[in-house]
């Protein structure tokens, strides 16, 4: 079974997909430990519920990032939980050395578009504004840029003409709670190896 700690700042959607997938027994895996940024963030509660652990950890003094003690104190958070793969779900804050460097490859992270389009915040919308047809979401490795890592998987969605923002994000989040649950049981499957930017897939 692979230890899994969450990190979100939102809903939780993405969590409660992956903790599901890991209670039915479709993935070798279990939610270890949920953190979160903001007390009250929903991703929280929805883990109480699910009977999880899950604690808000203050992130110090920047808006955008965690500062290094936060970023040690999440580490040490996940390392005592034990903690084999940690997962971003919707975490608003960009990682840098002190926590990635606890945790070699080992971090991952869903993105609402098909990167490399449309890095950064609202990539839904991005997308609309750009005019693409076809969008999606992508699950990757994380690195110290933003959304810049290795990419796992991907899966496509079409972008319909009378869409808002909203339903294109509703879209892409259908799909999202399918992609991430595939991507986090190869993992813990064994089945995904990188290889420089490429990660390949083993049945
Ligand atoms: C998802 O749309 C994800 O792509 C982005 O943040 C959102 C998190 O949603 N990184 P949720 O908290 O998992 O519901």
């Amino acid at each position: 079974m692979l230890r899994i700690g969450v990190l979100g700042s939102g809903k939780g959607s993405n969590m409660v997909a992956i903790a599901r997938a890991c209670a039915a027994g479709d993935i070798p895996a279990r939610i270890v430990q949920v953190l979160s940024d903001v007390p009250e963030a929903g991703i929280l509660e929805r883990a109480r519920e699910l009977g999880l652990s899950a604690d808000h950890v203050p992130p110090g003094k920047y808006r955008t990032k965690l500062d290094e003690e936060a970023e040690r104190a999440y580490a040490g958070r996940l390392r005592e939980a034990g903690v084999e793969l940690v997962v971003l779900a919707g975490f608003m804050r960009v990682l840098k050395r002190d926590f990635l460097g606890a945790f070699p490859q080992r971090v991952i992270n869903i993105h609402p578009s098909l990167l490399p389009s449309f890095p950064g915040l609202e990539a839904w919308k991005q997308a609309l504004d750009h005019g693409v047809k076809v969008t999606g979401c992508t699950v990757h490795f994380v690195d110290e840029g933003v959304d810049s890592g290795p990419i796992i998987g991907q899966e496509a969605v079409v972008v319909l003409p009378e869409d808002t923002p909203a339903t294109l994000h509703e879209r892409i989040q259908v799909a999202e709670r399918r992609l991430y649950p595939a991507v986090v049981g190869a993992l813990a499957e064994g089945r995904i190896s990188v290889a420089g930017r490429r990660t390949i897939w083993r049945r």
